[in-house]
């Protein structure tokens, strides 16, 4: 739908549109004319980097940001050291705030030596008023601060930056706009994420996405649908359907529908060869969406189905909803559908209260599912979230039953990637092997990682490899036949 704007024929004299995304559209154009005019005073066109901290939600929304960037006119490097730069920040551990403090710090060091500098904060971090404070305070370089439910507006409030001085500062509370059709600047031609939903209705005790990312909304199937397709037809063959909670999609359309139905709507798309999603909240997780994963061609044989303790106490403390027995009995019940498929998680250790006895719940859960792989985090303290106010444990405590977990986690996992040595399977190709250039390296429909000898013209495709040798969490291997 975004085909039908044509920034060079929208005329700037009148003013811009209330409705979106037209008004947005306006805005590009503007943003396009000023360019014309750096480029006519510097001689070159201006320079702009898009960084992205965190989940693959922030991915996706920094190729939405690069793609208003892109074509408004800007040249998208990956260098810092750049005309534009904006920092797409992540919040759901304090060391991702650190670190985009830290590297502020060298951002104004390039600012001192480019008079053209800009620099924006958009994202998660945005949304908690302290983090304003502190750099309206500490950082006072900055030029442009947003947060998630505006980011709609990137175009507009980049014209506002590029015509004023200051700092220029709009965070939203909260928002129950979806603006669809905006331009996106895809990181991968042949993958693509797709949000189906946005915000978080669980408040899980130790989180802060719920007051960042707001309420639950989900995008209509039809809209959904027709951005798949599009990316089909523009050469996407894999999709990734993100959501904080994807199996709670659809209960707050006007025509309520099911995960699991939106998944076979989307199998019916032509073109599209594997379909992925997260995350998978397993208090949630039906008996419909197991049985149409089963059914499924083009799902790919991989859930990640986020843990984070494996004490029924602990888990209770979260707010998680499930118990330990509950959480093995559905693990169990995949795995007795879908037997090749690869389960992943995500683990908690040191929550306020837990004891070495509540780690080796933990620890008895992952030898009993065998995770393929997990991602096992520190807790860090959110401020303002319930867990935040409880007694915390003390670092030394943490830190052993942390690298416990890793352990185990580490031992099940090799077994599991393991399983499938020696056979013959499909990988789509995704880049070259960034040691070693004579290898491509591809992902297996289970998410493992294989490299294997072959030309860069392979990219994007599917190929069968033979599994020779597996590496722990990936194999080596040797490509058989070409697919596709
Ligand atoms: N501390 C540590 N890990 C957290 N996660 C979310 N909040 C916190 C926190 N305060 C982890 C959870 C979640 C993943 C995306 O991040 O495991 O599933
Ligand atoms: Fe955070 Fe829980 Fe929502 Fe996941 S489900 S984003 S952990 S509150």
């Amino acid at each position: 739908m975004y085909n039908e704007f044509h920034l060079d024929k929208i005329d700037l004299r009148k003013q811009p549109p209330q409705e979106e995304p037209a008004r947005q559209y306006y805005f590009m154009a503007k943003c396009q004319e000023w360019i014309k005019a750096f480029k006519q005073k510097n001689g070159r066109l201006p320079k702009a980097c898009v960084t992205t901290f965190g989940c693959q939600m922030n991915a996706r929304d920094s190729e939405k940001l690069a793609g208003i960037l892109e074509s408004v006119g800007y040249e998208i490097i990956e260098e810092e050291n750049a005309d534009f730069v904006i920092y797409n920040t992540c919040t759901v551990r304090d060391n991702a705030n650190q670190k985009v403090y830290g590297r502020l710090g060298v951002l104004n060091g390039y600012k001192k030596k480019n008079p053209h500098m800009k620099i924006a904060l958009c994202g998660c971090m945005m949304q908690e008023p302290a983090v304003i404070e502190k750099i309206k305070a500490s950082y006072p370089f900055v030029d442009l601060i947003f947060g998630t439910h505006n980011i709609f507006k990137f175009a507009e409030l980049l014209t506002t930056l590029l015509e004023s001085r200051g700092m220029v500062i709009d965070v939203w509370e909260d928002t129950n706009r979806i603006v669809e059709d905006l331009p996106v600047e895809r990181k991968y031609a042949f993958k693509s994420g797709i949000n189906i939903m946005f915000g978080c209705n669980n408040f899980c005790s130790y989180c802060i996405v719920p007051y960042v990312r707001g309420r639950e909304r989900s995008r209509s199937p039809k809209d959904i649908i027709s951005e798949i397709k599009r990316l089909v037809a523009d050469g996407v063959v894999e999709v990734m359907l993100l959501g904080q909670n994807v199996n709670s999609y659809g209960k707050n359309l006007k025509e309520p529908i099911t995960f699991a139905r939106l998944l076979r709507e989307i199998e019916k798309i032509e073109g599209l060869r594997r379909i992925r999603f997260m995350t998978s909240h397993p208090k949630d997780l039906s008996d419909e969406l197991i049985q149409v994963m089963k059914d499924s061609k083009k799902i790919c044989r991989h859930l990640h189905l986020p843990l984070q303790s494996g004490s029924t106490r602990i888990l209770e403390a979260m707010n998680r909803r499930y118990t330990k027995e509950q959480y093995l009995e559905l693990a169990a019940r995949i795995r007795k559908e879908i037997p090749d498929i690869a389960i992943t998680t995500d683990i908690i250790v040191g929550f306020p209260g837990e004891t070495p006895e509540d780690v080796e719940e933990t620890i008895d859960v992952i030898k009993q599912v065998k995770y393929d792989n997990a991602f096992t985090f520190i807790y860090s303290k959110r401020t303002g979230t319930p867990a935040a106010a409880m007694e915390q444990v003390p670092e030394a405590v943490v830190k052993a039953g942390f690298d416990k977990v890793l352990k185990t986690v580490q031992n099940t996992a090799r077994e599991q990637v393991a399983r499938y040595q020696g056979s013959v399977c499909e990988v789509l190709v995704e880049e070259s092997n960034e040691n070693d250039a004579s290898l491509m390296t591809g992902r297996m429909s289970n998410n493992t990682l294989v490299h294997f000898p072959g030309d860069a013209d392979l990219v994007g495709r599917l190929v069968m490899v033979s599994l020779d040798e597996c590496h722990g969490f990936y194999y080596m291997g040797h490509m058989v036949t070409n697919i596709s």
